[in-house]
């Protein structure tokens, strides 16, 4: 058997190809798949599949039923599963079947926190042996990696490096369960973007458009930022300077796509390109900073698509076909929201998709409706590239409801008319939208804030960091010039940051929906700004002593007041942020 990691991604998919040959008497018509407690915590999608024998299949194909099995107590720490096969093995027989696994947040930073400009290493520890319910004749496996830089990797036997793979075995004659634990610790320059959530919006119009609005939560799960980002630096040299950063992404969005935009917290992004050709389109997306490891970005893209290559009819009910996952490649979904808005008056809805996802429905509210449009949710969490397959929504729709939005337009103007020769002096507004709608497009505001407060109050906490790991070279150094050229760019920037977190109380203040998290979020700006003061304090005396050319012991008798201060405050701050972080 041959088994493969991919680590090119930090994605990891386990490729295994079996040639499983029944030596027993019986007849053989399940196989047992073994995974380890641990991988299988981290199991994101498993396929098992017959391979004709035409080479390593490019992507899985259709699984075979599979089943898990209840622990049975021989073998604790394993989690087993059982797959069906295609057709029972008698003695003697063999198939060839491919089992594809694919894991997520299995990836550890190793070191957790890197400074800008070093590169970003991984650790990996896993099984280096297939773990095998059976004996094993033969087998062999090739790490495959982003690039040659290797920092180190476990040795055994049979163990060649060519260029980015290393490749073990083959090892002969092993007994079931032989398990042989390795770990790999290499370079690996790019962004681990995970989207803690994602919410996807397909809004049908049977006035000939689909509306997609994506609205995304991203974190690089890579090593955290150390010490203090400088955009000059960045500037200087992305590639050096910013390695693993996430700077730019694609998403291939639907092949017809339109009036694409792409916002973030701020407001509309004009520097997005989008290219596109008969195939697909895809849009570049370029956030205002660089990202970095432990930093977090809110962005939606929005776009429009010809109804009639999505919308199809069968058996007197419409269905819609479309894509599950996200546009961006190489993205792990903590949670992933699909809502289905169909037209009002849409009836009897059912859904069909190849894997199991939770389901139910709601209704929204927008103008010019008289009851809502239902909506479809569907809900899965731990969602990788390989969930990227179509499903259907089904839904029946009388051709009279499509009327019915016309019609309340012309009787709305023609009341809108005469109301306003009526009331030509009156104040008059219109709502246009329910109370329950605006109160969720308040509750979204409020989230948006909440996190462009937190975003900032990170940013604070990398300068303060960078400044206190400037003042661990002063003491070693003693280059007072340095740590001042240092320090006074930071303190204006970090003034500026808290000028920007004004509004955001304010807005927050004001709003009724943040009612409960507001005392949380001024007093975290609160402990912020102390924070500051403290540490500007315990800086100035810093610098006061070295002018004074004071001894070590006294400069440290001086100072640790305030460093007991910072430190209590520092701990204040990420409970806060922890708290906010989970009100979100
Ligand atoms: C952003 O641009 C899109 C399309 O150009 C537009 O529909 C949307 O209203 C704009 N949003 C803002 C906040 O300007
Ligand atoms: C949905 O669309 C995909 C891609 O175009 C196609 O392969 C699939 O057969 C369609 N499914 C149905 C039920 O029409």
């Amino acid at each position: 058997m041959f088994m493969q990691i991919d680590l090119t991604s930090h994605i990891v998919r386990i490729i295994s190809t079996l040639k499983v040959e029944n030596e027993g008497n019986g007849l053989l018509s399940d196989l047992l798949v073994a995974l380890t407690d641990q991988e299988a915590s981290h199991l994101a999608f498993l396929s098992v599949f017959q391979n004709e024998g035409k080479g390593k299949a490019k992507s899985p194909k259709a699984s075979l039923p599979i089943e898990v099995l209840e622990p049975e107590g021989i073998h604790p720490h394993l989690t087993f599963y059982s797959v069906s096969l295609p057709r029972g093995l008698f003695k003697g027989e063999t198939l060839t079947l491919e089992v594809w696994a694919v894991f997520t947040h299995i990836l550890k930073p190793f070191p957790k926190q890197v400074p800008q400009g070093d590169p970003q290493l991984i650790l990996l520890e896993d099984s280096g042996y297939y773990l095998s319910p059976y004996a094993v004749e033969s087998q062999t496996l090739t790490v495959k990696l982003p690039d040659a830089r290797i920092e180190s990797y476990t040795e055994l036997g049979k163990t060649k490096v060519r260029g980015s793979e290393i490749r073990y075995g083959p090892y002969q004659n092993q007994t079931s369960f032989t398990e042989f634990p390795i770990s790999v610790h290499f370079e690996y320059n790019k962004p681990l973007l995970v989207a803690q959530k994602l919410v996807r919006e397909i809004e049908i119009s049977h006035w000939g458009n689909v509306q997609i609005t994506e609205h995304y939560n991203l974190i690089h799960g890579g090593a955290v930022l150390k010490g203090r980002y400088s955009r000059l630096d960045y500037q200087a040299s992305p590639h050096t300077n910013a390695a693993s950063a996430f700077s730019r992404l694609v998403a291939s969005l639907h092949r017809g796509a339109h009036s694409v935009y792409y916002r973030d917290e701020i407001g509309n992004i004009s520097t997005s390109r989008l290219r596109s050709d008969s195939q697909k389109t895809e849009i570049e997306i370029e956030p205002r900073f660089p990202l970095f490891g432990g930093w977090r970005t809110f962005f939606t893209i929005g776009y429009g698509l010809p109804l009639e290559d999505y919308l199809f009819e069968s058996e007197g009910k419409r269905f819609l076909n479309f894509s599950f996952g996200s546009s961006i490649s190489d993205l792990v979904i903590n949670e992933l929201i699909v809502k289905v808005v169909l037209p009002e008056g849409s009836s009897g809805i059912s859904v069909s998709i190849p894997f199991p996802v939770e389901q139910w429905q709601e209704t929204k509210i927008s103008h010019l409706d008289i009851s809502g449009r239902p909506v479809m949710v569907l809900r899965k969490t731990n969602v990788v590239p390989e969930h990227n397959q179509h499903f259907q929504v089904y839904y029946e729709f009388s051709r009279f409801s499509m009327l019915r939005e016309p019609l309340m337009l012309i009787i709305g103007f023609f009341f809108l008319f005469v109301a306003s020769i009526a009331y030509t002096h009156a104040d008059l507004s219109i709502s246009k939208s329910s109370p329950s709608y605006l109160a969720k497009l308040q509750k979204d505001e409020v989230q948006i804030k909440l996190q462009q407060l937190l975003n900032i109050i990170s940013q604070c906490l990398a300068i303060h960091d960078g400044l206190e790991a400037s003042v661990q070279e002063l003491s070693k150094t003693g280059d007072l010039q340095a740590f001042k050229t240092e320090r006074k760019p930071a303190n204006s920037l970090l003034k500026e940051l808290l000028k920007e977190l004004k509004p955001l109380l304010l807005f927050l203040q004001s709003s009724p929906q943040a009612a409960r998290i507001f005392p949380k979020a001024d007093d975290l700006v609160a402990k912020e700004q102390e924070l500051l003061e403290k540490f500007t304090t315990k800086h100035s005396i810093i610098v006061d002593c070295y002018e004074r050319k004071l001894s070590g012991r006294e400069i440290e008798n001086r100072v640790a007041p305030y460093q007991q201060k910072t430190t209590a405050l520092r701990q204040e701050i990420d409970n806060l942020v922890d708290y906010i972080d989970g009100a979100i």
